[in-house]
């Protein structure tokens, strides 16, 4: 069954961003942003890439260490497993375009290494005036959150990946949002059986997407 829910993160942004500013011109805002702290410790901003045209937006937590150095969302071992799965779900990363919901990484240094840190929900939230821009920008049919960041911030807090993922949720956007589970999950499974078996449903997920974006469903 369809839920009808407000969606937060396109409307509230929209609001206070100026109509009729291109992408571009958001991908250059966005590059000063300031309106967190984490500007101060990553290497640049990572604005969404893809086809402006995309039915199908697919939006991520963060950036990692990665995509801070590349400039680029999803060119990571998650990068690797979510554009897998794409193509396993019948789309080409290439017809998608990719963002986060956070723009900056977020990491604790520890010796050289610089491990992944979950943003706050005042890091979240201030950083969702990008992704509601971009949102309001392209058209999408589908937006699908990958993973308990995404989701929060295109739903509130209180959508549960566990309990709401693989079921399309209606909203008063113009999309429908599909929460399912992030990439990186899929890495960190140490059980070989658990691992292929999580895999295929974030892959059923992500047809569900494919199959919604295309009208068919
Ligand atoms: N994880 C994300 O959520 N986004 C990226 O771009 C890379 C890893």
């Amino acid at each position: 069954m369809q839920q009808t829910i407000r969606t937060r993160a396109g409307p509230a942004l929209v609001e206070e961003h100026a109509p009729g500013s291109s992408l571009g011109a958001i991908e250059r805002q966005a590059k000063d942003c300031r309106r967190c702290d984490l500007y101060k410790y990553a290497t640049q901003l990572v604005f969404g890439e893809g086809r402006r045209d995309a039915r199908l937006v697919l939006v991520g937590e963060q950036p990692g260490d990665k995509e801070d150095i590349a400039g680029r969302p999803f060119v990571g071992p998650a990068g690797v497993v979510l554009t897998d799965c794409l193509h396993e779900a019948d789309i080409e990363r290439s017809d998608c375009y990719l963002t986060n919901a956070v723009k900056h990484f977020k990491y604790e240094q520890r010796g050289k290494r610089r491990l992944h840190s979950r943003p706050n929900a005042g890091e979240i939230q201030r950083c969702a005036w990008w992704l509601g821009a971009e949102l309001d920008q392209l058209d999408p049919h589908v937006v699908v959150a990958l993973g308990a960041t995404a989701a929060r911030t295109l739903l509130g807090p209180s959508v549960k990946v566990t309990r709401d993922r693989g079921h399309p949720i209606a909203t008063d956007s113009r999309f429908t949002i599909l929460v399912t589970i992030h990439p990186s999950y899929l890495l960190r499974i140490r059980d070989r059986q658990a691992a292929t078996a999580e895999r295929s449903r974030f892959i059923d997920d992500l047809k569900t997407a494919v199959k919604l974006a295309k009208g068919s469903e």
